[in-house]
């Protein structure tokens, strides 16, 4: 795998539409709290510029879920990690870096609504949706990508590439 030098999204790309994205997301809750639930670990960098463009009252929390090895998804998810706080009745934003298959973001919405929020939506900074398996798609997405393994801002291959400020695509 070879790492394509000139980014698919720069950082300054990111940035700006980040900070659409967190005034988007402002308006929708109109001043409303709401708990965000963060994806380890690939939606940390994601999270936390998002944040930071959102002008209202959250609270972060995170949860680990994996259905990765390299670049092949191992069609199963398995959880370690689960908020702490009490869900029920409180609006969730769940945060995940990619939207690929689905699979892993549509059990994480399955187990979050378990718990009787008042409502649960999901933020995606970027959407495969070529790719989809179970049919979940994203109430916010920064940007839709083509079938492209992708990697840097947070995004992975073998836990390498995460600290790159933009995201460039992984060639074979
Ligand atoms: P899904 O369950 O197939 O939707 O996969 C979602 C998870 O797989 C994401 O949260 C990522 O961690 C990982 N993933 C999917 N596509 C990519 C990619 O292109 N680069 C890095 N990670 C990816
Ligand atoms: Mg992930």
């Amino acid at each position: 795998m070879r790492l394509n030098e000139t980014p698919l999204f720069s950082a300054e790309q990111i940035r700006n539409r980040v900070i659409a994205l967190g005034r988007e997301i402002t308006q929708h809750y109109q001043g409303q709290e709401i708990i965000l639930v963060v994806v380890l670990k690939g939606a940390i960098v994601f999270a936390a510029d998002l944040m930071r463009a959102l002008d209202m009252d959250v609270t972060l929390n995170f949860i680990r879920a994996k259905s990765y090895v390299g670049t092949e998804s191992r069609g199963t998810v398995s959880f370690s990690l689960l908020p702490e706080t009490l869900l029920e009745d409180r609006h969730i934003l769940l945060l995940d870096d990619i939207l690929d298959t689905g699979r892993t973001c549509s059990e994480i919405l399955a187990w979050l609504n378990k718990h009787r929020p008042a409502s649960v939506r999901l933020c995606t900074l970027l959407n495969k949706p070529g790719r989809r398996v179970i049919p979940v798609e994203a109430d916010f997405t920064g940007f839709t990508v083509e079938d492209h393994y992708v990697v840097g801002y947070g995004l992975d291959f073998d836990e390498r590439y995460r600290h790159l400020p933009g995201i460039h695509v992984l060639e074979a």
